[in-house]
């Protein structure tokens, strides 16, 4: 059998940030504290005047290419995730190819290129597009590049506007991959939602409430799918669970809830039941809103106990770094937990060679993916090599009315002339309009 996975990562945070509790809080008269220790976000990121979902997919890209000395040729695929393309015909991915033979010798003539759409969950889908070329052995020995970009734009004003980000992820999925196997095994949880939507429009509908959820209902089908066909989850067998976060309070929710399923009808319920009794099973209970309340009870009651405290910190707490500096990357949101994850094992001096993580995907409209990763030999030497740190540090720090302005500099609707706050050096930038309407885009050396 073919072991395929992810063989590197790269990841480009848009180059201006917003400070939530500091700078959005109070312009909105809202405490701070709902998003330190609410929504668990400080920062979001924030796209520059000359970067958009191309710019940022390509640098990314391009990053990834020449870190693992590869050329266009070794290229058969390159799929892009994403939520905010700006083109119903053609896909970011040809003007992502476009940018790159601009300093590349060759070109990406033969290589297959597409554009997925389900929400946050295609980047999830590429890869797996990405996994099933190459474990069907149409991939001529070549790898595949999966690129996740978005800027995560609310309308001003809506509530999402708390919840904001831009950025890209790169992925490169290869035989033997360095970094982390995906298993065959899957789990899915589908259904015809109406949670977030954009249709035909750029900033998205969102029933926020509902949305949070949808997110747990598909999350919890989803693993109980992945259950039926692999095997059942102890948390003591997964080292990390990244989730899709749209902000990581979302991540919370879901946390407590995977807990509470996996220790189900094991020694830890055992363990807990002197504390904080045993789990309600619906059979006890005469109707439906009595056991809803009976596990709810148990379920603020779990998240007191130092067991399940220990287990987040060590389980879920580590794939939210990123995330709380830079906000909803939607497409590329569970990338960056992983990659959160692996960099915190790696700072930490933590062996990760041969475990376990189950990573938790989710789409709005609405369709949650589990699947099972086994962390390869080479993880840490590639995980070693991001700097987002140096980004997010080298971030300019937008006051209110900047980030009102960059706002309206990426609303396809407006038309406003703001001076960039940063100086691109070695990346795509945006160059303009074209006669038919197309975006262009250099590269400054
Ligand atoms: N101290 C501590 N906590 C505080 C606080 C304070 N002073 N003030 C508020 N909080 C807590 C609240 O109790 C709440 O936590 P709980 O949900 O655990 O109760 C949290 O902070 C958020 O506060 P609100 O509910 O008052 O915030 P809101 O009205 O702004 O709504 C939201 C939050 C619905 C997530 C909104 O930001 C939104 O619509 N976001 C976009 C939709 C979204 O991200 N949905 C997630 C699931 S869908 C998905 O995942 C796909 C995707 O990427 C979009």
């Amino acid at each position: 059998m073919k072991s395929v996975g992810i063989d590197a990562v790269e990841i480009w945070a848009g180059k201006l940030k917003l400070d939530l509790p500091e700078t959005f809080a109070p312009e909105k008269d809202e405490d701070p504290d709902k998003y330190r220790k609410g929504l668990g976000l400080v920062n979001s990121s924030f796209p520059d005047t000359y970067e958009d979902i191309v710019t940022m997919g390509a640098n990314a890209a391009k990053r990834l290419m020449d870190r693992k000395g590869l050329k266009p040729d070794d290229i058969g695929r390159i799929d892009v995730a994403t939520e905010s393309a700006f083109d119903n015909s053609k896909p970011v991915s040809t003007y992502i190819a476009g940018c790159l033979e601009q300093v590349y010798d060759e070109d990406f003539h033969h290589a297959n290129k597409g554009e997925r759409k389900f929400a946050c969950i295609a980047g999830t889908q590429s890869i797996d597009d990405a996994y099933n070329w190459i474990k069907a052995g149409r991939n001529r020995g070549r790898s595949a590049i999966v690129v996740a970009t978005d800027t995560a734009l609310y309308a001003r004003g809506s509530s999402g506007e708390a919840t904001q980000g831009a950025g890209a992820v790169a992925l490169l999925i290869t035989e033997d991959p360095s970094m982390v196997e995906l298993s065959t095994e899957q789990g899915y949880g589908s259904a015809d939602e109406t949670d977030f939507l954009k249709p035909n429009q750029q900033f998205p509908s969102v029933d926020g409430k509902r949305s949070m959820q949808v997110y747990l209902a598909r999350m919890r089908e989803a693993v109980e799918d992945f259950e039926s066909v692999a095997w059942d989850m102890h948390p003591e067998d997964l080292e990390y669970i990244p989730f899709h976060t749209p902000f990581p309070g979302m991540v919370r929710k879901a946390g407590l809830l995977g807990y509470r399923h996996m220790i189900r009808d094991t020694e830890i319920e055992d363990e807990l039941a002197g504390e904080i009794g045993r789990q309600p099973r619906e059979g006890e209970y005469e109707d439906w809103d009595t056991y809803e309340d009976a596990i709810r009870d148990y379920m603020d009651k779990l998240k007191q106990t130092d067991m399940y405290q220990s287990w987040y910190a060590e389980t879920i707490e580590p794939t939210l770094g990123l995330a709380r500096e830079v906000g909803n990357w939607y497409t590329g949101s569970v990338h960056v937990a992983r990659a959160s994850a692996l960099k915190h094992a790696a700072e930490e001096d933590i062996d990760l060679t041969g475990e376990q993580m189950l990573v938790g995907s989710y789409g709005s409209g609405a369709q949650a993916e589990i699947h099972a990763e086994t962390v390869q030999e080479g993880w840490k030497e590639e995980i070693e090599q991001l700097t987002i740190d140096e980004q997010l540090a080298a971030r300019y720090d937008l006051d209110f009315d900047e980030y009102e302005q960059v706002h309206d500099v990426h609303n396809h609707d407006m038309t406003v002339d703001v001076e960039e706050f940063t100086i691109p050096n070695g990346e795509f930038v945006f160059a303009g309009i074209g006669r038919m309407n197309e975006r262009k885009y250099e590269y400054v050396e």
